[in-house]
Order: C-alpha cells, then sequence, then structure tokens
C-alpha cells in the first residue's frame, strides 16, 4: 500500500505520518529540523524552504499528516490553539457579524470580546443545537459561524450538516472547533465546514506536555491563500521540536482515543449510579440528547464527561479529595483531569451566558485517561464517602 492510497485507515496513516521515514537517512523517527533559516545554492535557488516562519520540513510533515487524515486541503500548525482561533478571526473585517456557539471554551469568548470586538466585528452567541433558530438570527453582515461540537463544557451537540444547509449559498464560512473528538472521530469538512480548528494541546497531542494549535482547511484556494498569509506574516507558528512532540504523539492517538472512550463510557455509566451526581453529560450516554446527531456525523463519543453534583460543597469537596484523578485545567492527555469550569476555563464568560447554558458552581468537568478504569471509580468513590462522613451522612450539605 502506498502512503498516497486513499484507502489507507486512519490508524495506520496516524502511525507512519505523511511522509514517514526520513528518506535521505532512513531514520523511522522523522527529523527535527532545528533550524531558522535555511541555505540557498544561488539566487532563486531554494531548496522549497527558506525561513522557518514560513515553512519548516518537520512542521510540515506534521500538518501534512493532519491534512491527510482529516482529508482536507492544507493545514497551519501554531504554537497554541488561541493562536489558531485567532488566526481564523483575523480572516473577518470591521462591520462582520459572528454566530457562536452560546457553549464554547472561555478563552474563544475571551479573544473575541476583548480582542476582536473593538476592531468593529460582533459577535453573537446562539443556541447551534437548534440550527431552526440560525436562519433568523443570520444577517446581512454575517461572515462566520464558530461552533463547537460537543461543546465545552456542557457537551452540547450540534447537527453540522443541518448548519451547512442553513448557510448554503450566502457566503458565510463555517468554523468547526473540533477539539474534543479530534478528526480521528468526526471530519467536520465532511459535514460543510469550510475551516476546523483544534488546541492540539488537548488529544492531538495527548501528553499535556506541549502546546499547540491547527487550522485545517477544505479546498477554497482563496481561503488557503489568505490563512497562509497570515500565518507567515503573524509567525504563530509550532516550533521544530513542538512539532515533533505533535508527531509522535499523533502515532498513538487511535489507541489512546479508543481506550480513554471506553474508560469514559465506563465513568459516565457510574456516575448515572451515583445519588449526589444530577446530571450526567456524556455524548456517548443514549440518554444525551445530542446522542444520534453525534453518531450521525462522527464515530466516536470522546472522553469528556461534564457533571453536576447535588451542591456547590460537594463539587469543592470532590476536586480538593481526589488523589489519582488530577485537579488541574486542560483536557485530553493520558492522565486524568477534573476541572472547575465555573472558575478555571470559563472564569470570565459572562454570568448570564454560564448561566443561560447550565453552567453553574455545581459542574465538574472530567476528561478521561488511560488510567485503568477501575482505579479512577474508586477514587471518584472515595471522595463521595469522605463526603458522606464529613457532613455526617447528608449527600447534598450546601455550606456554600
Ligand atoms: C475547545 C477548545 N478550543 C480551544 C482551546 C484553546 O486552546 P489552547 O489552550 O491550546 O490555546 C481550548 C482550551 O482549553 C479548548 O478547550
Amino acid at each position: 500500500m502506498k502512503k498516497e492510497d486513499d484507502n489507507m485507515k486512519d490508524n495506520t496513516r496516524l502511525t507512519h505520518g505523511f511522509q514517514g521515514a526520513d528518506p535521505c537517512t532512513g531514520a523511522i523517527s522523522f527529523p527535527i529540523f532545528q533550524s531558522a533559516t535555511f541555505r540557498h545554492n544561488g539566487l532563486y535557488q531554494s531548496t522549497g524552504y527558506d525561513y522557518s516562519r514560513a515553512g519548516n520540513p518537520t512542521r510540515e510533515e506534521l500538518e501534512k499528516t493532519l491534512t491527510a487524515l482529516e482529508q482536507g486541503e492544507k493545514c497551519w500548525a501554531f504554537s497554541s490553539g488561541m493562536a489558531a482561533i485567532s488566526t481564523v478571526f483575523r480572516l473577518l473585517k470591521p462591520g462582520d457579524h459572528v454566530l457562536l456557539s452560546e457553549d464554547l471554551y472561555g478563552g474563544t469568548h475571551r479573544l473575541a470580546c476583548d480582542i476582536y470586538e473593538p476592531y468593529g466585528i460582533e459577535f453573537e452567541y446562539i443556541k447551534m443545537s437548534d440550527p431552526s433558530a440560525l436562519s433568523s438570527r443570520i444577517r446581512e453582515n454575517t461572515a462566520m459561524i464558530f461552533v463547537e461540537t460537543p461543546s465545552n463544557p456542557m457537551m452540547t451537540v450540534t447537527d453540522l450538516a443541518a448548519i451547512r444547509d442553513v448557510i448554503a449559498g450566502r457566503g458565510i464560512l463555517f468554523v468547526v472547533d473540533n477539539t474534543f473528538l479530534t478528526s480521528y472521530f468526526q471530519k467536520p469538512l465532511l459535514f460543510g465546514a469550510d475551516l476546523v480548528v483544534y488546541s492540539g494541546t488537548k488529544y492531538l497531542c495527548g501528553h499535556n506536555d506541549v502546546l499547540a494549535g491547527f487550522v485545517v482547511a477544505g479546498p477554497n484556494e482563496d481561503l488557503c491563500t489568505r490563512l497562509s498569509r497570515i500565518s507567515m506574516s503573524e509567525g504563530a507558528v509550532l516550533g521544530a521540536f513542538d512539532s515533533w512532540l505533535m508527531i509522535r504523539s499523533l502515532k498513538t492517538l487511535a489507541v489512546r482515543l479508543e481506550r480513554q472512550e471506553k474508560n469514559a463510557g465506563e465513568i459516565a455509566k457510574y456516575l448515572q449510579t451515583c445519588p449526589e451526581v444530577i446530571d450526567v453529560y456524556y455524548v456517548g450516554l443514549p440518554s444525551h440528547p445530542g446522542y444520534d446527531t453525534n453518531r450521525k456525523q462522527s464515530s466516536g463519543a470522546g472522553a469528556m464527561i461534564s457533571f453536576r453534583l447535588s451542591s456547590r460543597d460537594l463539587a469543592v469537596h470532590i476536586i480538593e479529595n481526589v488523589q489519582l484523578i488530577y485537579f488541574a485545567e486542560s483536557l485530553g492527555g493520558v492522565e486524568s483531569l477534573i476541572t472547575y469550569p465555573v472558575v478555571q476555563t470559563h472564569a470570565e464568560t459572562p454570568e448570564a451566558l454560564k448561566l443561560s447554558v447550565g453552567l453553574d458552581d455545581r459542574l465538574l468537568r472530567l476528561s478521561v485517561g488511560l488510567e485503568d478504569v477501575s482505579d479512577m471509580i474508586e477514587d471518584l468513590a472515595q471522595t463521595f464517602s469522605s463526603y458522606q462522613t464529613k457532613t455526617g451522612g447528608s449527600s447534598d450539605g450546601n455550606f456554600a
């Protein structure tokens, strides 16, 4: 089978990378081209690489691997997910109007509000899970639709094909933040998205050790040219060593995701049995309102769970008493992390927006890792039982 074979399975592609072994030396591990600049043999005799802000062979191998996985046209690797999203917002101009999922990563909201609104761009947050409502919100100047599915942290699912149908022929850029599922589970370009963005820091990296971001575009030459100009001009690109770490991480993306998803399914079911847990938000549960839509457009449910406790006091007790699971921001790594969105990832999201999506001080977000699932369940169980001991058996004591 040749590397360019369209029938190559995603896990094979990920393991080998785009080019894979170095053609010059045979090195199985793609080399790290730790060079800022590249020698020219003569005038107009470039090797194809001139200066690493514009292009670096290690970064290019990573970008091409992700382009192939996404079935896209071109990918750009950035120094963080926010740098990737900012590059996409750079496509906007004063007077433009953008519709975004009302439930989305707090940093994206901050970027829109603090950095881009002052330039005369208007951002409006709507319930993307109801595409019928979308039509009435589109204006003459609507230039972009920005969707997270599943969303952070409420795990709301948006029907990508339905959005595509509503905006068809209206010249609106359709952007999907695919951080939670990655293109291993979900390929938004195949459902009408023009651009897919990632915090590569999360599952694509998977080891909580690299900050990275990606934009992947479909076959739109003008868009690709504009994005290449922005990336090259602003230079928020991923360095060679971090690109190499990402190439190495991608080799295990498939096995990591499959195992993490399996663990998450079991933990979600366990949480449903806990009387102190009021709601469990996991798109792999048939009771999740977005379960069918997610199955229609993806091949997996991922490993992100949010759950609401009976009280704020219990939520705080859990984050302060987990032993194996780390209380930390971020997600998608091999180590399980528990996050308190209301004071961490979404601290700066306006109160009204948080409340309208149900993001309150009783909500925790769990990124399920690769530990043995029984150890994780035991860890959660000991927090519930120590809380019972502390409150004298009451499971809903609220001292807030
Ligand atoms: C869905 C989503 N998009 C984007 C980002 C931003 O990515 P980064 O932290 O790599 O800049 C995050 C970070 O948590 C996220 O969860």
